[in-house]
């Protein structure tokens, strides 16, 4: 399928969780590794963002990493003339829903603000040349609000975004379309569900559930852990944003979903069980450190997506079942014991001790 063919590449926050999964896949996959010369990293390195994200492929002579705040509009300004960009994958964000309930200040700066100052700078760089360029922002489900037991979000779902985080994707996947829409700029969006795989930093759902059952420390399950989420694997939402890039549609949203649901108590018991089994415990004894906690502030029942225009539109297919590379995921997550000291900076114990307080010694919180 002829597409657009992207050669110096910007992708912001790649020194998080899916920003470094989208750079190993834009540099090691071959489709994706040959037609780019040169990849530019910008990624402020918050308490979510760690450049041992991107060991090995930041050896790569194509790949410059630049520390720097998206909302600098100076330095971006620089970034897209220097090294002339002709292609975003926009992942810079403060993505933490619970981080966003307890003050929503950065989420507006860096989401919504950050967003904009990218979008502007690349309109102005740009004008003229769409047929050249193309800017992916990356954004969530939650932008969609909650579902009841049924049904799934497609593409023209409305917005009805519940936490603040939600509130602050959806106000910059606005502004992007209405980039599209005003100036000519060829922007995407893309709406994916959860995400699982290694890097997560551990303050969320599933790498929280995994280093806790093994350190012997608490499960807390929000409510009754009855909330649905949908899982891809970080791996295959990567992949579909390359698709994005190169196939996709200016002015178009895709929406990335597994179709793999799960509620959330189901999720954490099985994370449970494959701790157990990997560390050679009895079934069982992981289970008991389940406790439920009152609910999240406005903790939406049910995200599900419909992928068959991504499928249609993009030829894109998840290649990973749930079964198989959430097992994968898990023995990471323990292989990896020196990654896990490193993500965790004194702002990460902060928020912890802050969200569970009352009870330090056990305490550790989830999402998403
Ligand atoms: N994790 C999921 O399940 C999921 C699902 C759908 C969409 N998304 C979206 O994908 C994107 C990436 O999510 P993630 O889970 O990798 O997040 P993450 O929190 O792991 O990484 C975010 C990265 O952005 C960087 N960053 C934050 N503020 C910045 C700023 N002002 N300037 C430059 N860099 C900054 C951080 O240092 C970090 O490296 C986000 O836009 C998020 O909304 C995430």
């Amino acid at each position: 399928m002829a597409g657009f063919e992207p050669r110096r590449l910007l992708v912001t926050g790649a020194a998080g969780f899916i920003g470094s999964s989208v750079v190993r896949h834009v540099l090691e996959r071959a489709e994706a590794s040959s037609t780019v010369e040169r990849l530019v990293v910008l990624d402020a390195l918050t308490y979510a963002g760690h450049r041992v994200n991107l060991s090995g492929v930041d050896r790569d002579a194509r790949l410059s990493f630049i520390e720097g705040d998206i909302c600098d509009r100076r330095l971006v300004e620089t970034i897209i003339a220097d090294h002339e960009v002709d292609a975003v994958l926009h992942l810079a964000a403060e993505s933490h829903v619970d981080r966003s309930i307890e003050s929503a200040d950065a989420f507006v700066r860096t989401n919504v603000n950050g967003t904009f100052t990218l979008l502007d700078v690349v309109r102005r760089a740009w004008e003229g040349r769409a047929a050249s360029t193309r800017f992916v922002h990356v954004s969530t489900d939650e932008v969609y609000g909650a579902l009841g037991p049924t049904g799934a979000f497609t593409e023209t779902t409305p917005y009805a975004p519940s936490s603040p985080y939600a509130a602050s994707k959806a106000s910059s996947d606005l502004l992007a379309l209405a980039y599209f829409k005003t100036y000519g700029l060829s922007a995407i969006v893309t709406n994916s569900c959860n995400n699982y795989g290694p890097r997560q930093l551990p303050e969320k759902l599933l790498p929280l559930m995994i280093t806790n059952a093994a350190e012997g420390k608490r499960l807390p399950v929000y409510g009754e852990g009855k909330q649905v989420r949908e899982w891809l694997h970080v791996d295959d939402h990567a992949a579909g944003l390359w698709l994005a890039l190169t196939r996709g549609a200016p002015g178009h949203s895709y929406n990335f979903g597994s179709g793999e649901e799960m509620a959330n108590l189901a999720l954490v018991e099985l994370v449970a069980d494959l701790v157990d089994d990997e560390l050679k415990r009895e079934r069982g004894t992981s289970r008991r450190l389940l406790e439920f906690v009152p609910d999240r502030k406005g903790h939406d029942f049910r995200y599900a997506i419909d992928a068959s225009k991504a499928r249609a539109a993009l030829g894109w297919e998840p290649e990973r079942k749930l079964a198989l590379a959430l097992a994968d995921t898990v023995r990471w997550y323990l292989a990896n014991a020196e990654w896990r000291k490193t993500v965790a900076s004194d702002e990460h114990r902060r928020f912890q001790a802050v969200h569970y307080g009352a009870r330090p010694a056990r305490s550790e919180e989830q999402t998403p």
